[in-house]
């Protein structure tokens, strides 16, 4: 049995304890958090319909011609007007024939996953896909391949050796940690040449890319190629709920498989009108989406000119802040918010052990200003917290072609880990840090991680790919070169 108390202690000791903040108001770009006016800036409420009137209005009418709650599940009383009235604006949205509501974004992924796959076929899952994959992939009692994240090639080792036993390629469409985009091109063509399904979650894809806010699927123009796109109402929508848009006939194969849909009560109607509302304002109002984006540009410009490493080719509004150590990002979260700035910080075990970062979230409603006042404030708090942003940049000695590189990985890292580097040609070096366990840095490696039921086989010849990554970089040929033996340690430079 888990000892509560020695494991409350455990998590203090790592600075790992969880609480949770009040708001008071509405979600707005600024809020009340515990009592103090803040900046927003960890909120999926992207385009800021949460609090827009039009949406209020919307759910406000609705509780009073509707009520409040469904009072049964989709199957049995709880599928009402309202629900079909929003399945069928969402199935136009996206293009498909059909679309089905559920509860939440976690509860439409976990029923998905779930009813496509079977003990006996294998599920392929990126490793940074949501939680509620996962757990769909646990309710499914099938084999799970995770593939590292966003690599084709080794999802394509992945399918070969499952040998006709795939069933599902599932991904996040816009990771929710890293705010990168899936490789929706590669990954509908590896579903088509493997013959399994292709499942994409667009929590965060929704609205914030894509024309007229489609997601991320409609941005890479792999409509045809996906079989089923996920979309949570509770992020750009500003409200609650999920959909799942597809096509009719696997629409009645959910609706009679999906257990997060049969057994769960319906979304309450002023939730599922309030999405309404919000659609239409999306609909009738792209530019709320280029706002957000060049947002998103800004934040990253500000943040990257004081030194931080932030991808600034994505074009999501979510803007990972590396900082380390679990306690560098905590006391960087208390800092911003002495300076007015809220944004939550991520840890382990959601994230790998020394990436703990702030997970920045933009919103279309924040100002120009606004978001130059928080990169500096925050730039203030991740060093007033010991992080070191424009040292570390310097660090980082110079390239002496544009293909040489070297880094330095962060002391305080408890794993090793791989970076990779590369030069945008314009004299800028970016860097990007994943997690990899030892054994995958040095040696020959294992095919996918360890996690649920992996699917048997012979290891990935990872080691012969790398090393002639490195060979290429070597020869000035490659964009990246990453070998790294211990944290604290810096390998690999090639001129
Ligand atoms: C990628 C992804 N999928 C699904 C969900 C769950 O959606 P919801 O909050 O509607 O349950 C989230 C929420 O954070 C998410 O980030």
């Amino acid at each position: 049995m888990i000892e509560i108390e020695a494991r409350l202690d455990e998590l203090e000791q790592l600075g790992l304890t969880r609480r949770t903040r009040l708001v008071s108001g509405p979600q707005g770009p600024r809020v009340v958090l515990d009592g103090k006016p803040v900046l927003l800036l960890c909120s999926s409420n992207y385009l800021g319909l949460a609090d827009h009137p039009a949406v209020r209005e919307a759910a406000a009418d609705a509780a009073m011609r509707w009520g409040v709650g469904a009072g049964g599940s989709r199957l049995v009383s709880g599928t009402m007007t309202i629900h079909r009235r929003l399945e069928e604006r969402i199935a136009a949205f996206q293009r498909r024939q059909a679309a089905l509501l559920f509860g939440s974004g976690y509860l439409a992924s976990v029923g998905v996953v779930s009813a496509l796959a079977r003990p006996g076929d294998v599920v392929f899952s990126d490793e940074h896909n949501h939680a509620a994959t996962v757990d769909g992939c646990r309710l499914s009692r099938a084999d799970v391949f995770v593939y590292e994240h966003g690599d084709v090639e080794h999802l394509e080792w992945g399918l070969r050796e499952a040998e006709g036993r795939g069933a599902l390629i599932v991904t996040d469409g816009v990771f929710s940690l890293g705010g990168d985009v899936a490789p929706l091109p590669e990954l509908v063509e590896l579903a088509a040449r493997y013959d399994v399904r292709l499942v994409v979650d667009e929590a965060h894809g929704l609205g914030t890319l894509g024309p007229g806010g489609r997601g991320a699927v409609a941005e890479a123009g792999c409509e045809d190629g996906v079989d089923v796109i996920v979309g949570s109402l509770g992020k750009a929508l500003g409200s609650y709920g999920a959909y799942v848009a597809c096509d009719q006939r696997m629409a009645r194969y959910l609706t009679g498989a999906a257990r997060s849909l049969i057994h769960s009560t319906a979304p309450s109607p002023p939730a599922v009108a309030g999405a309404l509302a919000a659609l239409s304002l999306l609909e009738e109002q792209p530019r709320r989406v280029e706002k957000l984006q060049s947002n998103a540009a800004l934040l990253r410009a500000e943040l990257s000119a004081a030194g931080f490493d932030v991808a600034r080719d994505q074009r999501t509004p979510i803007v990972p802040l590396a900082l380390g150590a679990p306690e560098t990002a905590v006391r960087t979260c208390e800092k911003a918010l002495e300076r007015g700035v809220f944004a939550q910080p991520l840890l382990p075990p959601t994230v790998a052990a020394g990436t703990s970062q702030l997970r920045l979230a933009v919103m279309a409603s924040h100002s120009k200003s606004e978001l130059r006042d928080a990169a500096r404030a925050l730039t203030q708090a991740a060093t007033a917290a010991g992080a070191r942003p424009q040292e570390r940049r310097e660090a980082i000695p110079a390239p002496t072609s544009a293909r040489a590189a070297a880094v330095v990985l962060d002391q305080d890292a408890p794993r090793a880990r791989r970076a990779e580097l590369w030069d945008d040609g314009e004299g800028e070096l970016w860097v990007e840090r994943r997690k990899a366990a030892p054994a995958e840095v040095s040696a020959a490696g294992g095919g996918g991680r360890p996690f649920d039921a992996e699917l048997d086989g012979p290891p990935r010849p990872r080691a012969a790919r790398d090393q002639s990554r490195a060979d290429q970089a070597r020869a000035g040929q490659a964009q990246g070169i990453f070998d790294v033996e211990a944290p604290g340690t810096l390998v690999e430079h090639a001129a």
